[in-house]
């Protein structure tokens, strides 16, 4: 198991590429399957999670080929020869419930492994399923499987009772080819689903309405197989800005859109922070008056849940009180043990976190429990005194490519290191 060591107390200076969005990637990847022929992904970022989502797509019959070096990837899909997501796949990665939409709208077949909880919460798929019953399919869940059939899907008006970008993109993905006009209401408007719209658009789908709460679709026959560029990932992006804030440096983050990341840039701005912005950079630069502030978690283009943990850090690290309340998932406050550990002074109360800024986080060992609550302890480590070192890494491989060599060329000491424990 792969170990990071971090000596904390450098200020990160200079300039960080931004990869390509995970979570428009993924659903973009499974799109694919809507298609015969070969579809090209430019700015695919070389994770785990993308690889996982590859495993799904081979096991249904496609065939993919990755240059980890320019960031291509090449999807061949022929007729899908599975319809089936096994459980030992779905445990690795929810998103792989995504493949439902395509599977029903082409085979009109999907035996799904029902998706258990995470470590974030519950995460029920309920929207989903209610989406494509309303479309005409036809579901069973049995020995922990979701079975759904559906001869054609119909499209009809369904209104999501919450704000789901997971279902949202299923819906979407299968109301591309269902017969007739298909009106999605309380929308995501998240970027990586407009991205996911886009793509379609691209592979002849019409679509309207994207980036709003309420998405029309009329179906089509047939979609093309095309090739698309992915936008930049706006959760790394914001990662590295904070990575700035944290070690009160000057970051600038190039290859984004910055208008993905205002949520964020407004509060770093409430706290003090000095922003700069151009047509697809941002920069961040600290001053002697930094403050806390309350921040809560919502749909975009609200403050990102999966921004949370990382501004917990910088908020412990902030003289004064900060308040953060996370409307999203139920549980994911599961970093806040190993901040503690780290020096930082948090209460929990139900979905409300108040912390109280501490001269000084130290050093410790600690270990990553999800993807970004293991980012928000990379931060954390990079400005506490002394030397830490980070458990679990593999969590935060699934979304951040080349995380060391990024840190480490704006200054930050960490290095990598093979077999440590787990
Ligand atoms: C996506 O998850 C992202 N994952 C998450 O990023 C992100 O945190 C989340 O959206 C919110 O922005 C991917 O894109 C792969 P939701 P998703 O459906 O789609 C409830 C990361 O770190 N809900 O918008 O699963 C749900 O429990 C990951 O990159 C239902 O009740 O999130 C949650 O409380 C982690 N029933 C809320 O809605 C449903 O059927 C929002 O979840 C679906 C969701």
């Amino acid at each position: 198991m792969d170990i990071y060591k971090i000596k904390g107390g450098k200020c990160l200076n200079g300039e960080v590429p931004i990869s390509g969005a995970k979570n428009a990637a993924l659903p973009i990847i499974v799109a694919s399957l809507l298609a015969e022929g070969e579809t090209i992904l430019k700015n695919i970022p070389d994770l785990m999670d993308i690889k996982t989502i590859l495993r799904v797509l081979e096991y249904l019959g496609a065939k993919s080929e990755m240059d980890k070096e320019k960031n291509i990837l090449k999807i061949r899909v022929n007729s899908l020869s599975n319809v089936e997501v096994p459980y030992d796949i779905m445990k690795t990665m929810r998103a792989s419930i995504y493949v439902m939409g395509p599977l029903l709208a082409r085979v009109g077949e999907a035996d799904i492994s029902l998706p258990g909880g995470c470590a974030i919460g519950e995460r029920p798929v309920d929207i989903h399923l209610e989406g494509f019953k309303a479309m005409g399919a036809k579901i069973e869940i049995e020995h922990g499987y979701i079975r759904a059939r559906a001869k054609k899907l119909i499209g009809t008006r369904f209104i999501m009772r919450q704000v789901s970008v997971g279902a949202t993109m299923n819906l979407l993905m299968s109301a591309v080819l269902a017969r007739g006009e298909t009106i999605l209401e309380n929308c995501a408007m998240e970027p990586d689903l407009v991205d996911l719209g886009n793509f379609l658009i691209k592979m002849g789908a019409k679509i309207s309405g994207l980036g709003t709460d309420r998405i029309i679709i009329q179906g089509v026959k047939k979609l093309n197989s095309v090739s698309y560029s992915i936008i930049p990932d706006r959760i790394e992006a914001g990662t590295y800005l904070l990575a700035g804030a944290i070690t009160r440096g000057l970051i600038k983050v190039v290859n984004v859109v910055p208008g993905h990341i205002e949520s964020l840039i407004i509060i770093l701005i409430e706290m003090g922070f000095i922003i700069k912005r151009g047509k697809n950079w941002v920069s961040i630069k600290s001053q002697n008056k930094i403050e806390g502030t309350v921040v809560r978690t919502l749909p975009f283009p609200g403050f990102p849940t999966d921004l949370q943990a990382l501004i917990m850090s910088l908020m412990s690290t902030i003289p004064g009180i900060s308040v953060i309340i996370e409307t999203i998932f139920e549980k994911r406050f599961t970093h806040v043990g190993e901040l503690k550990r780290m020096g930082a002074d948090v209460t929990i109360e139900r979905n409300i976190a108040i912390i109280k800024g501490v001269k000084e986080l130290s050093s410790a060992t600690v270990m990553m429990s999800d993807l970004r609550a293991g980012s928000a302890l990379a931060l954390s480590a990079l400005a506490a005194n002394g030397e830490s070192e980070i458990r679990r890494i593999y969590h935060s491989d699934r979304g951040y490519e080349k995380l060391s060599e990024k840190l480490s060329a704006v200054g930050a000491d960490i290095i990598r290191e093979k077999g440590g424990k787990n």
